[in-house]
């Protein structure tokens, strides 16, 4: 199949968060299983650092259509690997800022402007480039109008576009919520300015277009499929996705194991694998060493990687600071995001040095040294769609604290509740919950024979991409 991604991260040439690394190994296991891949992402300063896009080549430019003007920008383009050729979509007023959203207190002011010109600029080259796709498959807000705007494409040279759209949702909570003024940027019908279309409490939301126009949707994981059909996780439009309950279906994520896997990992100091733990032995000691911690401590590592936002469960790590302050461990963050939560955690820091450590920053290596070099990983978040970091943790040996959400609830399983089949530790969202969560971790460390035995069956169980990615050719096969 020919297949358009269409998407504001992907792993590597541009990430904040897991649609990063959704995406990018996505695209990679589409070209790896024959199909003809091509990405589209906005040319951000980083990704055209890549090593690999210093040969991107200009191959149009484009005056593309925002309400009454006609805004230029070009496509470059350069092929990773077989099967695969990313379309990077530039315009230095809009892309050529290091920041992918805002500068961490606010959003750019002009994400709309932004994120309508990538769509609008995506569907112009599909067609100037006589791409041809059989399947353009759409990630999050961002690229959401994609299957509205070929749907108009059609409507406007009134033929039928032998293509069909698939949309995903990585996170219902991002909508992309615009004032009414951006509507006539986009130079739809008024008639789509409705509650049936992209209209929403007197506001604009891209991802309503998404959900509503796209021949199918998708999302991360089974159980953030039923969720959001829900008001406690439909963040307002449990409606729109229950008007599409049909077409919607869960496809969990995977582990690509071609950058996270504990036996070949260049990003570690040592490599492991299950038969043989001492290299996870060497990056306790460099993790420790890296947290300017006592590399001789013998006790339990909490590590936790996450963009600091609420969605991470940060107010119930931050609601058991007692914990940490009272029991013999060790707790470092990764992580960067809002201002709230970096004071909140440097605070915890201040109150126990050389116990607790925020390390507020994007860091690709160090989120490989905290997977690989702690005992417990942390992500009690409110909501998770799907979550990867739980899954590297269990092939990393690390065993994780999730709580019953979303994609965390479909990926692991509670040792107290189920001793022969548990991988982690879950608990409620609540910090109470949490709470006792830490304490069962305690006992469960010290019980060495059986967390080895908890870390054995984490470190066996297979994520792997290549499943994924079936899932993903079955639903394009269905709906063409
Ligand atoms: P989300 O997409 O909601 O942020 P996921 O668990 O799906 O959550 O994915 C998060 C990804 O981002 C993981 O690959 C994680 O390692 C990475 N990540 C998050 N924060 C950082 C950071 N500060 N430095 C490096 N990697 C990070
Ligand atoms: C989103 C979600 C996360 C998911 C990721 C990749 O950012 O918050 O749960 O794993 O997308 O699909």
């Amino acid at each position: 199949m020919k297949i358009v991604i269409a998407s504001s991260e992907s792993f590597p040439l541009m990430k904040t968060g897991g649609l990063a690394d959704a995406v990018g190994s996505l695209g990679n296991a589409l070209a790896d299983r024959g199909h003809e891949v091509s990405l589209f992402i906005p040319g951000y300063p980083a990704a055209r650092a890549q090593p690999k896009a210093a040969a991107a080549e200009r191959v149009l430019q484009l005056k593309i259509e925002m309400g009454d003007q006609f805004l230029s920008g070009d496509i470059r383009t350069f092929s990773p690997r077989e099967n695969l050729r990313v379309y990077l979509v530039c315009r230095e007023e809009y892309f050529d800022r290091s920041a992918a959203y805002g500068n961490g207190e606010r959003d750019y002011e002009d994400n709309a402007e932004r994120f309508i010109f990538f769509c609008k600029a995506a569907v112009e080259t599909v067609r100037l480039l006589n791409l041809q796709p059989d399947i353009v498959h759409a990630h999050d807000w961002q690229a959401a109008l994609l299957p509205l705007l070929l749907r108009e494409t059609e409507r406007r040279l009134g033929a039928t576009l032998a293509l069909k759209t698939v949309f995903t949702i990585h996170n219902i909570a991002y909508q992309g919520l615009f004032p009414a003024s951006v509507f006539p940027r986009m130079n739809l019908p008024e008639e789509l300015n409705s509650i049936d279309g992209l209209e929403y409490y007197g506001q604009v939301n891209l991802l309503k277009a998404g959900i509503l126009f796209a021949d199918r949707v998708t999302t991360v994981s089974p159980s953030y499929a039923h969720e959001i059909q829900t008001p406690e996780f439909g963040c307002g439009l449990e409606g729109v996705v229950q008007s599409r309950s049909g077409d919607i279906v869960g496809l969990l994520n995977g582990v690509d194991t071609a950058i996270w896997n504990p036996a070949t990992d260049p990003l570690l100091p040592a490599r492991y694998s299950a038969g043989d733990l001492t290299g996870k032995v060497e990056c306790r000691a460099a993790l420790l060493r890296g947290c300017g911690f006592d590399p001789r401590f013998k006790g339990a590592i909490f590590g936790m990687v996450c963009r600091l936002v609420e969605q991470k469960g940060l107010d119930l790590v931050l609601g058991n600071e007692s914990f940490f302050l009272r029991e013999d461990c060790r707790l470092v963050v990764l992580g960067a995001g809002d201002k709230r939560y970096e004071e909140a955690l440097r605070a915890l820091q201040a109150r126990a040095p050389g116990r607790v450590v925020l390390q507020a920053r994007l860091d690709e290596e160090m989120s490989h040294l905290i997977e690989a070099g702690s005992d417990f990983f942390l992500m009690p978040s409110l909501f998770e769609p799907c979550g990867l970091n739980q899954m590297y943790s269990q092939v990393y040996g690390t065993v994780p604290i999730v709580s019953r959400v979303g994609g965390l609830a479909d990926t692991v399983t509670d040792a107290d509740a189920e001793p022969q089949a548990g991988t982690g530790l879950s608990c409620m969202p609540t910090s109470a919950s949490l709470g006792d969560a830490l304490v069962r971790a305690l006992r469960l460390f010290r019980d060495r024979p059986r967390y080895a035995a908890v870390q054995a069956r984490g470190m066996a169980r297979n994520f792997s991409w290549a499943r994924a990615a079936e899932g993903y050719e079955r639903l394009y096969e269905e709906s063409l």
